[in-house]
């Protein structure tokens, strides 16, 4: 069984607002559906996992209902930081014994269910695969305003979600990154904490429309993107 984990827990504070981002409506849907229906109907999902505010858990069980959905939905606690509300959702579907889970944030609409399953073979493959875009930007890294050196540019690409990794993988990487007091907030995805175990994680190449909505700018581009998507 594959379970999809889908963080949705957080507050939005670079969007501002009153309503964290997820709830906020495009094309009259708050983007939260739009992320949940591709996972709904991508045929390699069993299961979703949602980490959600403790506030919003009992609406958003009313809302799955109405709309109709099919697959089995778990709905979790979220955490403090992103990474609190993924384990809190990996514990939560012990129970399932997935072979593989797939994160993917809420805030990621444009999201393929061919690049879901995409990430999910190669997960099944090697342990671990996630969703990446090359950069066409040279990437210089600086120090006090100064470069201290440019990159390969060949070598960097933007990591996405999803990230798919075999369950085992995932829960062991996170409670090794608790062990080790790694501090929450430097946890920015999943993957980085599979990298310290050492283990490999392939890149699947993924689109430029599956951006995260994080700003403003994002908010309006997600409002022109939709009329077309
Ligand atoms: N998220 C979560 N639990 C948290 C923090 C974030 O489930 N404690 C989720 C968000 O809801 C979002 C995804 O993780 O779907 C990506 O996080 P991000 O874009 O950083 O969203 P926010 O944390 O809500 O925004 P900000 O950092 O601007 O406050
Ligand atoms: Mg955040």
């Amino acid at each position: 069984m594959n379970v999809a984990i889908i963080p949705a827990a957080g507050s939005g504070t670079r969007l501002g607002g009153k309503l964290p981002k997820q709830f906020l409506p495009l094309a009259g849907i708050p983007i939260i559906f739009h992320t949940l229906l591709r996972f709904e109907i991508c045929q390699d999902i069993d299961a979703i996992a949602i980490a959600l505010p403790v506030s919003e858990i009992v609406e958003m069980g009313d809302a799955i209902s109405e709309r109709a959905f099919h697959k089995p939905f778990h709905l979790v606690p979220g955490g403090r930081e992103r990474s609190d509300s993924i384990l809190n959702a990996l514990e939560a579907i012990a129970g399932l014994s997935p072979e593989i889970v797939v994160v993917h944030d809420a805030v990621r609409p444009f999201i393929s269910t061919s690049d879901i399953s995409a990430v999910i073979n190669r997960a099944k493959e090697i342990g671990a695969a996630i969703l990446a875009i090359p950069t066409v930007d040279t990437i210089k890294e600086v120090e006090d305003g100064l470069i201290a050196r440019t990159l390969d540019r060949r070598k960097i690409y933007r990591a996405q979600t999803p990230q798919a990794f075999r369950y085992d993988l995932l829960l062991k990487a996170n409670q090794a990154a608790r062990e080790d007091n790694v501090p929450s907030e430097l946890m920015t995805d999943d993957s980085l904490l599979v990298e310290r175990l050492g283990a490999p994680i392939a890149i699947v190449n993924g689109s430029p429309d599956n951006i995260k909505i994080t700003t403003p700018e994002d908010f309006k581009l997600a409002e022109k993107m939709i009329s077309t998507f």
